[in-house]
């Protein structure tokens, strides 16, 4: 047989599961497919969760993970605040009346109506992270704050999100004096040490670092840097191994105990909160035999809902509700362009064309980057509030 692909390992849940099934098929019976279903229930859960692994510091929502009005209400009703990159995210929390005195504007590169946009919605704090930022900042420095970005690179982040942006540690001295020249108000660090972080301890060496960094600006400032922000990084749990985000914060915990008590701690979390809120559901629509693989085609893809499996390098875990003699399977999206696969050469028992594949923890930079090729419609995203959690696989 030629097997070209190499075999994929993703969590793959076979098998009857009456619960589940139904609870799934009744919503495609009233809502139709595809599907994504967002459970309240569940981002509540990872909201409190994430407040208690880190009781000091001040949540925000990263708006871009998953832009939808279903989560921006949720989280609004939770009191979080929202981390915000652009005038599109601003709008959408001012649908639902979000005051912009509870965002952070986390872009550090930004023209100048962006800054103006900012300013009109109520936004005061603003992330930048080199000189040409800081002079844009001029003309509004009565009424803006500033966070400095800082660069920590993370070989293990699944997503380096500090190859792109923030200045180097030994540039932030410099860069608080030329505020301090200018009139602007440093109100303190900010990092993000890469998304769907392995482990915490990128985190901890960057509090570290920001700790002294802030000890020493501050020990001949007038006013004092006391904001520190963590930015994101918490994972989600695409190995369906029964993440304890205690356990994962533990040693965060710890760094930040070592702060003085009266500094603002901040953190930006996307992924954490929205990934497991969210479970794809889609049909497949038609299958094939071809080059010795069974093709199954289903109703969204890599231009849909799996648009993170390019973009974000995720793999998400698949479920359906068949058993039996597994063999080398593609499973693909609906459009016409042959780089629409989910899945090439798992292990899948034999499918039928209506039977439903699931996709757990799809709720983090899915649809957010999802396109509209072959004008193939969105998925119907519905909201429920129900007790099903994201499976575990228990070895
Ligand atoms: C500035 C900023 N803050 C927060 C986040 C959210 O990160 P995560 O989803 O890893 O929590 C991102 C992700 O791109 C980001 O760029």
């Amino acid at each position: 047989m030629n097997n070209p692909h190499p075999i994929d390992t993703r969590p793959l849940i076979t098998g009857d599961d009456p619960a589940a099934q139904t609870y799934y098929q009744d919503l495609v019976s009233e809502y139709g497919s595809p599907l994504l279903v967002l459970n309240g229930r569940v981002l509540k859960t990872r909201f409190k969760a994430l407040q208690a692994a880190l009781p000091e510091v001040d949540l925000y929502y990263a708006v871009k993970a998953h832009p939808d009005p279903e989560i921006i209400k949720i989280i609004d009703q939770l009191g979080g605040g929202f981390d915000i990159a652009s005038a599109g995210e601003m709008s959408l929390l001012l649908d639902h009346k979000v005051s912009g005195r509870r965002t952070i504007h986390t872009h550090p590169i930004k023209k100048d109506q962006e800054i103006r946009d900012g300013l009109r919605f109520g936004a005061t704090t603003f992330v930048i992270d080199n000189v040409h930022e800081l002079k844009k900042l001029v003309p509004y420095r009565s009424r803006v704050g500033v966070l400095l970005r800082v660069s920590f690179r993370s070989a293990s982040a699944i997503v380096d999100l500090s190859k792109k942006f923030g200045c180097a540690p030994d540039e932030v001295s410099e860069l608080v004096q030329e505020a301090n020249a200018l009139g602007i108000h440093v109100k303190g660090l900010s990092f993000h040490v890469g998304s769907q972080c392995h482990d915490a301890s990128k985190h901890v060496e960057a509090i570290s670092r920001c700790h002294r960094l802030m000890q020493e600006i501050n020990e001949t400032a007038n006013k004092p840097l006391s904001v520190l922000d963590i930015g994101g990084g918490f994972p989600a749990d695409y190995e369906l191994k029964g993440l304890d985000i205690e356990a994962f914060c533990m040693p965060i915990r710890a760094a930040l105990a070592e702060l003085p008590r009266d500094w603002h701690l901040i953190a930006e979390p996307g992924r954490y909160l929205v990934a497991p809120s969210v479970t794809s559901v889609t049909t497949v629509a038609g299958k094939s035999m071809r080059n010795g693989f069974r093709w199954y085609y289903l109703d969204d893809g890599i231009y849909g809902s799996y648009s993170g499996q390019l973009f974000d390098h995720a793999t998400y875990p698949l479920q359906v509700f068949r058993d039996g003699e597994r063999m080398p399977s593609i499973v693909a999206g609906p459009t016409c362009d042959s780089i629409d696969v989910v899945a090439e050469n798992i292990g899948l028992p034999e499918l039928e064309i209506g039977d439903l594949v699931i996709g757990h923890q799809m709720g983090a930079y899915t649809a957010a980057t999802k396109t509209r090729f072959n004008s193939i419609p969105d998925a119907r995203l519905v909201v429920v509030d129900h007790p099903q959690e994201p499976p575990v696989l228990v070895n």
